[in-house]
């Protein structure tokens, strides 16, 4: 297992198509959810020094704060709540350009202007959400989606 990633410096599709065969290498063989998943953020973190990158894990009716790399951030998000708890809900992936103009945003930090939440699914039931924020406005855009979205199918096959 490599014990330092490789940080690729091209465009945002060089960087995904570099970093994700290394968070692959890093999830095989590993069966256990939450380190897998912490593993997951911090490999996207490093890359592409998003302000906030996390899990957040259905336990009891409810998202809670799971493996993230960042500043502290709420820990329980109701369902159809804040971006997270519509993602959800509506069982898709939602990329916010400006949070300020999605309704119910809830704001850990007001450093965060864009955001990208993507359900994590387990035996095709979803489990909980990958939340991603960014200081910048529209970061997030389909480059993100279908690749972040790979890494969550690999993820659900590794768990
Ligand atoms: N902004 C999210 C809450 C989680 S934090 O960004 C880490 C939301 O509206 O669901």
């Amino acid at each position: 297992m490599a014990e330092d990633l490789f940080i690729n410096e091209g465009t945002k599709e060089d960087q995904y198509q570099s970093l994700l065969p290394q968070v692959k290498a890093l999830l095989t063989g590993e069966e256990d959810l939450i380190a897998n998943l912490a593993n997951i953020a911090a490999a996207l973190k490093t890359q592409f020094d998003f302000f906030w990158v996390g899990f957040y894990l259905i336990k009891d009716g409810e998202l809670v704060l799971g493996p993230f790399q960042g500043p502290v951030a709420c820990t329980r998000i109701q369902i159809g709540k804040g971006v997270c708890g519509t993602a959800w809900k509506e069982n898709r992936v939602l990329i916010v350009p400006d949070v300020d103009q999605f309704p119910g945003h809830i704001a850990c930090s007001s450093y965060a202007k864009s955001e990208i939440v993507l359900p994590v699914r387990q035996h095709g039931k979803v489990i909980g959400v990958l939340d991603i924020d960014s200081k910048r406005l529209e970061d997030f855009d389909e480059i993100d989606h279908k690749y972040l979205e790979q890494l969550l199918i690999f993820l659900s096959k590794s768990i």
